[in-house]
Parts: structure tokens; sequence; C-alpha cells
């Protein structure tokens, strides 16, 4: 394989893409053992990727406070969620194995700290409301009450759901790269990619040079479109309707944490990592009922200084099909009423699918339509 460089792309964040993959220890066996939830998990593994850069391990107490308060880390770099390891009591060794959800251990972590935290504040602080109905507020609640902070080891990756779709930062940067492009739109989801989706990152990718379809494939709440069926989507959908070598479909292994706003800067940051120097942000970004506002996610951006975060969001306006204009579009391209708008709930669509009726093709592509119905007829 021919080098490329991918010194063209946008730089990690921190400056240097970390890589925290490493050999088992000799004395592993005589470590004591913390066991890790699949959030946790995934965080780890991402960890190790670089995907979190320059996060190296589990976040000390400076670095928590700091983003909880300011949404920097200790140093000063912008940074919007604790990314932190829940456990009962301290651990008596400097050095603790930390093991998958089957008990197998996968990684070290060099004990620097562990530290008392406060929930309520965490909460209101990340999600904007203590109202544990909130799904990313109820698992906080639910945690261990203490953080074990440390740099991290991991000697086995976990094991990806979507092997043709695992790619780690190194892999898209050199991706990228090979394809000459430099301004590369990262796209979160967690949803089926419907026509308003479709919409954005076609527009997003008329102005740059590729566009990455990340979605996300960790832990999402039980009523959300499974991840099985959503690859699907997404395959059927690009297969149809993207130009192969302008797209780049990969999954992004975190779990959702629901908190609207300030995952919306978490988001960005990760993608970043990915090489990505767009980042698409829409209404009620990573959002769960009515706790954010349908720009929120938008509006926190301003709280950063001017290329702070170097990775640029690309804001787009609620956007639906317009029967007068006959496309896409949104309030601020279209000047028709509510009437003219083809606008489907969730539950209505849901209802539609479940019947094996296929929703208006302003709203999905048949061919989506179909993957969602055979699914919910299962
Ligand atoms: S999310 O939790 O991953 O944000 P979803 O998959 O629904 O949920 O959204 C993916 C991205 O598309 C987000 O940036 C979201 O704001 C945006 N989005 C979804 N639907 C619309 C829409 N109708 N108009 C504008 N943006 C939208």
């Amino acid at each position: 394989m021919t080098a490329v460089t991918t010194d063209r792309l946008i730089a990690p964040h921190g400056g240097t893409l970390v890589d925290r993959t490493g050999d088992v220890p000799d004395d592993l066996g005589s470590h004591e053992r913390v066991t890790l939830t699949s959030r946790e998990l995934s965080d780890l593994d991402m960890i190790a990727a670089g995907a979190l850069s320059p996060l190296e391990g589990f976040m000390g107490k400076a670095d928590y406070d700091r983003v909880v308060e300011e949404m920097h880390l200790a140093s000063g770099l912008p940074w919007a969620l604790p990314v932190c390891l829940a456990v009962d009591s301290a651990p008596t060794g400097d050095r603790v194995a930390l093991a998958n959800e089957a008990g197998t251990p996968v990684a070290v972590l060099e004990v620097e700290e562990v530290f008392e935290y406060d929930k309520e504040r965490e909460a209101e602080s990340c999600f904007r409301t203590t109202d544990d109905a909130h799904p990313g507020v109820a698992r906080l609640f639910a945690q261990k009450p203490l953080y074990l902070a440390g740099r991290v080891t991991v000697f086995e990756r976990a094991t990806p759901a979507f092997a043709e779709l695992a790619r780690d930062p190194a892999e898209t940067r050199r991706i990228f790269a090979e394809r000459g492009w430099k301004r590369v739109v990262g796209f979160q989801t967690r949803n089926p990619i419907h026509r308003a989706h479709e919409y954005l990152t076609k527009v997003a990718l008329e102005t740059v040079d590729g566009l990455l379809v990340h979605p996300l494939v960790g832990d999402t709440k039980s009523d959300d479109v499974p991840v099985g069926v959503r690859v699907e989507c997404y395959t059927t959908l690009l297969d149809g309707y993207y130009p192969p070598d302008r797209v780049l479909l990969s999954a992004f292994p975190a779990a959702m944490r629901y908190a609207g706003p300030r995952e919306a800067v978490w988001h960005a940051i990760c993608r970043k990592n990915y090489g990505c120097s767009h980042f698409i942000v829409g209404r009620d970004h990573a959002g769960v009922g009515e706790y954010y506002g349908t720009y929120d996610a938008q509006l926190i951006f301003d709280e950063f200084e001017p290329h702070e975060l170097d990775i640029e969001p690309m804001f787009f306006e609620h956007t639906f099909w317009c029967n007068v204009c006959g496309s896409m579009a949104s309030t601020k391209s279209c000047p028709h009423g509510p009437d003219d708008r083809v606008f489907l709930s969730g539950t209505k669509v849901r209802e539609m699918l479940g019947e094996g009726e296929v929703p208006p093709v302003e709203f999905t592509r048949p061919e989506v339509a179909q993957v969602l119905i055979d699914a919910y007829r299962d």
C-alpha cells in the first residue's frame, strides 16, 4: 500500500491523534478487576482509537470540573461532556484491569485519582435537567458513586457490531486523503435517513469534497430503530441515491447521551478526530422529548470563541417537503405555509410501517420504507 499524507486534513483535537492500544501486561493476573458498562466500554474503545483525542483515559477531577462548569478541559481545550468511569470504591493497587461485560479483561488503567461527584450538578449542567424521565439523567442517577480516573492501555479491542463499517479515525483520515478530500462534512444520525436528512447531507456535500455518513451504533434507547435495521436502510439509500466516490459510510461507536446541545459539540469534536472539517447540526440535534429548544444545539456553538473548535458546524433549519416548491425546503428558502408541507410525526410513521403502508415518497425513499416495513413486520 502506498503511503498517503493526511497533512491536508484538519488536525485532530489537541493536535495529535491518540493511540492507547498496547500489549497485555505480564502481571495482569495480579490486578484488581473493574467491570465496565456497555457505555463505558464504548468510551474506552474510542479512547484507544483516538476518537476522543486528546483524552488518554477516563477524566480526572480537574478536567471533569472544568468540563461540567465551563465546557473546557483543564488545559483550556474545548470539551463538552464528561468521559468518566463510575466505581463503587477506590481500588487498592495503582493499576486495575478493566473488564468487559463478560468479565474478560480488555485494558489496564493506571490509577491517578478517585473522586466523588455531584450527580445533580452534572445533570443540570450537561443535560439541562434533573428530571429522571430523561434517559441520560436516568443513566447518570443509576451510576456508581465515585469516578476512577487514569490513563488506559487497551489490549483487546471491542468486537465491532458491523465489521465492514468499523473504521478508526486513522483509517477514515487515510481514506479521505487517498480520495483527495480536504473539506469533509460529518453527519451524525441515530435514525434511518429520511428525505430531510438526505437533503441536509446533499446540500452540505455541494460545498465540500466529501461526506462522512457516520451513524451512531453504540447504545440507544429501546424505542429508537434498532441499529441492524438502520444499517440496512443506510446501505440501501446510499446504493440508490449517493455517488459512491463522494461518500463514506462508517460506524460511530459511541453510545447516545441524549444531551442535546452539549452532545452536538461533543459529536463535532469526535468527528474532527475522524478527519471532518465540517459537521451538520440540524433541528434538535441529539435531543429527546421536549427538553431542548429546536435550535439550542446550534446556539451553544456561540459559547466558543471563533475557530476555537476548528471544525465548522453547518446549521440547518427544520427541513420538510413543500408541495408548492416541489422540493425539500425550509422556512429559510420557502415562503409557503404549513398546509403545503408534508409532515408526519414519528408515531404516525411507525403506525404506517407497522401496517405495511409505505409513507409518501416526499417523506422517505420507497426502498428505505420497504426495509423498515420488512423489519416491523418480522
Ligand atoms: S440525532 O440524535 O442523531 O441528532 P437524528 O438522526 O434524527 O437524531 O438527526 C440527525 C441530524 O439530522 C441532526 O443534526 C438533526 O438535527 C438533523 N435533522 C433531523 N431531522 C431534521 C429535519 N427535519 N430538519 C433539519 N434537521 C434535521
